[in-house]
């Protein structure tokens, strides 16, 4: 596969779709990798991977950074704000999941998702959009999910993190497309990943099978490249995402909340996050 980005930085790159990002983009002959996240082991095993993987070719820098610490995140921008640093791509994909009753679920669990999943990948595009415009060439991949095409039931606030995802996506694809920066959406279904350990559920959600992050995530840049503006993966998926169109909300929530219902007394660990070392 061959891309035009040269660089690029990739937050939640430590697990799953980010990591598959990393791999794909390594092979494709990246050369300078930024790869974010909060676990550094994580990040500093993937880093001797991909020097692995292409003989040394790929510059990799790790950085550690919580996303739901604003100060952290301005650190982030201030240093790809410097003019030595010409960003290629920036992936948007840190985020996380829970199921269960909308009030049985923890609130704080609930606040940290909406900050990570909207306000940290808002931030994060809002500081690098202007270093991208000025340059005249950027790509932006945000990471939404096929839950932004529905109300999710047991799983509503992350839905709704989702569909801002998708609205904000395109929303900046309008506006920058003048200015040489692309952004895409990527909605991806169920993925093989840790994002069910995330969520607090001991085994994945059992409504489609998985995809492997592979494929998921090679179609995502080809279609960046491609400049296309929403990438869906999978046919079953696609097809699910074209329907919701011909199907009245109400319906497809309840729908949704007849699939999902077996869930609702999931509910989720506190501190999940501390489960995750
Ligand atoms: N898997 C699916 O079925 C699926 C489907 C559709 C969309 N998605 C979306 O795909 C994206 C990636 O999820 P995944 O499935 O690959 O899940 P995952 O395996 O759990 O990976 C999540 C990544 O986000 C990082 N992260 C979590 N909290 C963070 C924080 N506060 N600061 C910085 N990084 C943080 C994690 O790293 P650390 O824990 O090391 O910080 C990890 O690298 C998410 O936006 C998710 O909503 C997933």
């Amino acid at each position: 596969m061959s891309l035009p980005f040269k660089s690029a930085l990739i937050t939640g790159a430590s697990a799953g779709i980010g990591k598959q990002y990393a791999i794909e983009l390594a092979k494709a002959g990246t050369s300078e990798l930024f790869l974010l996240a909060r676990r550094t082991e994580r990040l500093a095993a993937l880093c001797d991977e991909l020097d692995k993987l292409t003989e040394g070719k790929v510059k990799t820098q790790l950085i550690t950074c919580d996303l739901l610490d604003a100060a952290q995140r301005k650190e982030v921008i201030q240093r790809f704000r410097a003019p030595e640093i010409h960003l290629d791509l920036l992936v948007n994909n840190a985020g996380f999941g829970s199921v269960g009753r909308f009030d049985k679920l923890d609130w704080q669990r609930q606040s940290d998702m909406v900050n990570l999943n909207c306000t940290a990948l808002a931030h994060l595009a809002h500081g690098i959009i202007p270093g991208m415009a000025a340059r005249g060439r950027g790509t932006i991949i945000n990471v939404a999910s096929t839950a932004a095409f529905q109300p999710l039931p047991f799983m509503s606030t992350y839905g709704a993190t989702k569909a801002f995802v998708f609205s904000l996506s395109l929303a900046l694809w309008a506006e920058y497309r003048r200015s040489g920066v692309h952004s895409i959406v990527h909605c991806p279904g169920p993925t093989e990943s840790e994002f069910h350990i995330a969520a607090g559920l001991n085994d994945k959600i059992d409504l489609l099978t998985p995809m492997p992050t592979a494929p998921v995530v090679i179609e995502a840049l080809q279609a960046a490249a491609g400049k296309r503006t929403v990438i869906v993966n999978g046919t079953q998926n696609r097809a699910m995402a074209f329907l919701t169109r011909f199907v009245p909300y109400s319906l497809l929530a309840r729908i949704v909340a007849y699939k999902l219902g077996p869930y609702r007394g999931v509910g989720e660990p506190q501190a999940v996050a501390k489960q995750r070392q």
